[in-house]
């Protein structure tokens, strides 16, 4: 058996997409370990997530220093401090630098809940039922210095109803989240997902399309 993927996951939040990744490791569908979650906001509730797991954690406050250079290279060395082949981006609210995105090119994952290229930044489930379109979702993508713009891996896709609310539509995008981020890290620690010269590559193909996760059989 190699190794476990090691992973350094970053959060601001509730991280439920860090409760859904460490369920995975849990129950043998991911072979990675988590060896540290990184926060920015100290009273982020996923902390609790990790303590509960018995994952390190660590607060770096952007508040506390005095531009994004210093947070981010503070950041980093606190990432590399793990020998981290794998950084995850679990709702984490903070713009990255160019510096810091080049520095884990090819290995550093976001998941962001549109079907990207649409709606990249904030508020996607209020500008998705203001656009009036009948289908929204999530996307993990490679994180390169575009916010929300990487080269994206797969997207799960899932209906507007007449009578969503943003509530109910952020609850179906998120169950898809839970699906579709650990299996795309499964893929990354397999050795079967790359970056190549800016294209997600995937079992040796370059995709010109995400994968579609509906489309994807179970054992995939
Ligand atoms: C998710 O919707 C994710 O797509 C976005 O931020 C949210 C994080 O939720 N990047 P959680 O903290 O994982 O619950």
């Amino acid at each position: 058996m190699s190794e476990p993927l090691r992973i350094v996951a970053l959060i601001s939040g509730n991280g439920s997409n860090l409760q859904a990744i460490i369920k995975a490791i849990q129950q043998e569908a991911l072979p990675a370990k988590i060896c540290a979650v990184i926060s920015n906001n100290p009273h982020a509730p996923g902390l609790e997530h990790a303590h509960a797991a018995g994952i390190p954690t660590q607060v770096i406050d952007h508040k506390t220093f005095p531009d994004r250079l210093a947070f981010d290279t503070a950041l980093q060395h606190a990432i590399d401090h793990f020998a981290t082949q794998l950084v995850v981006l679990a709702g984490f609210m903070r713009i990255l630098g160019p510096a810091f995105t080049a520095h884990y090119e090819g290995r550093m994952l976001n998941i962001h809940p549109s079907l990207l290229p649409a709606f990249t930044g904030l508020n996607t489930h209020q500008r998705a039922l203001e656009a009036k379109i009948k289908e929204h979702g999530a996307s993990v993508h490679f994180v390169t210095r575009e916010l929300d713009g990487g080269p994206v891996i797969i997207q799960a896709r899932v209906p507007i109803l007449d009578n969503d609310t943003i509530q109910t539509l952020a609850q179906r995008v998120l169950n898809a989240e839970y699906c579709i981020y650990p299996l795309a890290i499964r893929w990354f620690a397999e050795g079967r997902l790359r970056l190549v010269q800016g294209k997600v590559m995937r079992d040796g193909l370059l995709l010109t399309a995400p994968v579609n996760y509906q489309h994807e059989s179970s054992t995939s």
